[in-house]
């Protein structure tokens, strides 16, 4: 009887509670991924090779003669800035990002146990990385201006044989061979909030509606190109270069095959929430912008309507 409970019901549970703690502990020396963490060894398929002109590989080559440097993160990429504070390098995370202090809270560590937590971290990443890709894939071959893509590189095809010094978040240098790296080259952008923030601050308030609209009218090119977001975390994922709005997060972008029905929908929901966005920025600009934005909404219904 001993015998059978040790060996069904002990040693399952010492088992289990090993693979807990080598978990934690991976997590705990590595809360955060470097550079060697996005390399990945399966190439993307099934994408289908699509081939650049020499002219856009000739500029990706130009752009990726530069060192690059840690800019930031967030829970599917991590970006890095080009040296003349032009372009951002993105790939893609293995997993979400600890950090340090978490392990001082009982909340945070039963979160890092869930079966959740291990599925994405390491059953479900292949699959989670070529969804993000197939949306990253969609915004360089149809979304090019509204997201400031430059290339989106997924296998060997391109033959973009380099190796880019890039320096990581905690200061040191790594050089790496981008081929064997999926990845996104995008414009730099001023991040919406931080810069519509900015713009208030200094008084600047004919500027700020000029960036509102903006962005109002990138939701509308987005749409009428058949494309919506559900998602509209407005103060990170979207920002302007040169005035001019881009979204720079194309982790939730959904092609609406029903575009007449659906989409006005959504649409509305999405200028609500930039209203929203706009009062939390300011409320003398959230009235200011309030009256314009939804004439803006009106003419999108009827060219929809005109259309039809
Ligand atoms: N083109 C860009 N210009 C400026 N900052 C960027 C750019 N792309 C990414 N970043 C920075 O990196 C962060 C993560 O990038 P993002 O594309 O939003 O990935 P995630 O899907 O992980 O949120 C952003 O919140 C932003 O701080
Ligand atoms: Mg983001």
């Amino acid at each position: 009887m001993r015998k059978i409970l040790l060996r069904f019901v002990a040693f399952p549970l010492v088992l289990l509670a090993g693979v807990i703690f080598s978990h934690l502990l991976h997590l705990y020396v590595h809360p955060e991924c470097t550079l060697r963490d996005f390399s990945y060894s399966y190439p993307f398929e099934p994408y289908e090779h699509f081939s650049i002109s020499s002219e856009e590989k000739m500029k990706i080559d130009e752009i990726l003669n530069q060192k690059f440097f840690y800019l930031g993160n967030g829970k599917q990429m991590t970006a890095y800035l080009s040296q003349d504070g032009k372009y951002v390098l993105k790939f893609y995370n293995p997993r979400s990002f600890v950090k340090r202090e978490w392990f001082a809270s009982w909340k945070k560590l039963k979160q890092m146990i869930t079966l959740k937590f291990f599925a994405d971290a390491y059953f479900n990443r292949k699959e989670r990385i070529a969804r993000l890709a197939r949306r990253n894939k969609l915004a360089f071959l149809e979304l090019k201006e509204e997201t400031g893509t430059i290339y989106a590189h997924f296998n060997d095809s391109t033959q973009l044989d380099k190796i880019i010094q890039i320096q990581e978040k905690n200061g040191s240098y790594s050089s790496i061979n981008i081929l064997r790296y999926p990845f996104v080259l995008q414009k730099k952008v001023n991040i919406a909030s931080e810069y519509l923030s900015f713009l208030v601050r200094g008084g600047d308030f004919e500027q700020a509606k000029q960036v509102v609209y903006s962005l109002a009218n990138l939701f509308i090119n987005r749409s009428k190109k058949g494309y919506t977001d559900r998602i509209q975390t407005l103060h990170n994922n979207y920002g302007f270069i040169d005035g001019e709005a881009v979204q720079i997060d194309v982790g939730r972008i959904v092609k609406i095959a029903d575009q007449q029905i659906s989409e006005v929908a959504s649409l509305k929901t999405i200028f609500n929430s930039l209203k929203r966005s706009i009062y939390e920025i300011n409320h003398d600009l959230g009235l200011e912008v309030e009256d314009t934005l939804d004439f803006k909404l009106q003419q999108y219904y009827c060219d929809i309507d005109s259309i039809k």
